[in-house]
């Protein structure tokens, strides 16, 4: 039995950990992570899931980003535990994630992941819209969460501000 909940301050470093574990080493040199520092990632949408012994089992984050002037989710990282890993709990973290980013009021989301995963989500390439270097543009994904929402927005991939 895992239960999802939205992520507090006190969830912090234990995702931190979860994330060092399933990722590989140095992954804050990533160039996506010059896009996080210093800005919290949104309210309510990173959701922590935990086992019945209140054991991290998997994590989402979103955080704010800049597509030109619009504005955008970034999405990730999302990291399962490899105790859990394929019993479908990647899936419900991103689809809950996406869920609540749509209740908040946002348009659209992307990310750099592999796309044989992020298909199955609805995440296709985005070719006019560019994260910072050294980023594979093939693993550019986007999803419009309002119809037609990445229309015409293309640009550089930049850290939030303030409209
Ligand atoms: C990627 C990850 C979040 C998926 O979580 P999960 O709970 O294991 O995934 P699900 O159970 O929802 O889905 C499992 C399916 O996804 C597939 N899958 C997992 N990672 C994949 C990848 N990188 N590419 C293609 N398929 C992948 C599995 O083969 C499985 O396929 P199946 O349904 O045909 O059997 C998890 O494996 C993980 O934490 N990996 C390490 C960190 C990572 O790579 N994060 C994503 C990058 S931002």
């Amino acid at each position: 039995m895992i239960e999802l909940r939205p992520e507090t301050g006190e969830d912090w470093w234990e995702v931190e950990a979860l994330y060092d574990l399933c990722f590989a080493p140095g992954r804050e040199a990533l160039s996506s992570y010059r896009l996080r520092d210093d800005i919290p990632p949104v309210a309510g949408l990173s959701l922590v899931a935990r086992d019945e012994a209140l054991i991290l089992a998997g994590a989402i984050r979103f955080w704010p980003v800049r597509v030109g002037t619009a504005a955008a989710l970034l999405l990730g990282p999302v990291a399962v535990h490899p105790t859990h890993q394929g019993e479908g709990l990647g899936g419900v973290l991103i689809r809950d994630g996406l869920a609540a980013a749509a209740t908040g009021g946002w348009e659209r989301v992307l990310l750099v992941g592999d796309y044989p995963y992020y298909s199955r989500f609805g995440f296709e390439p985005l070719t006019d819209v560019v994260m910072p270097p050294p980023t594979n543009p093939e693993r550019v994904l986007g999803q419009a969460i309002c119809a037609g929402a990445w229309d015409g927005v293309r640009g550089d991939v930049t850290r939030w501000t303030n409209a």
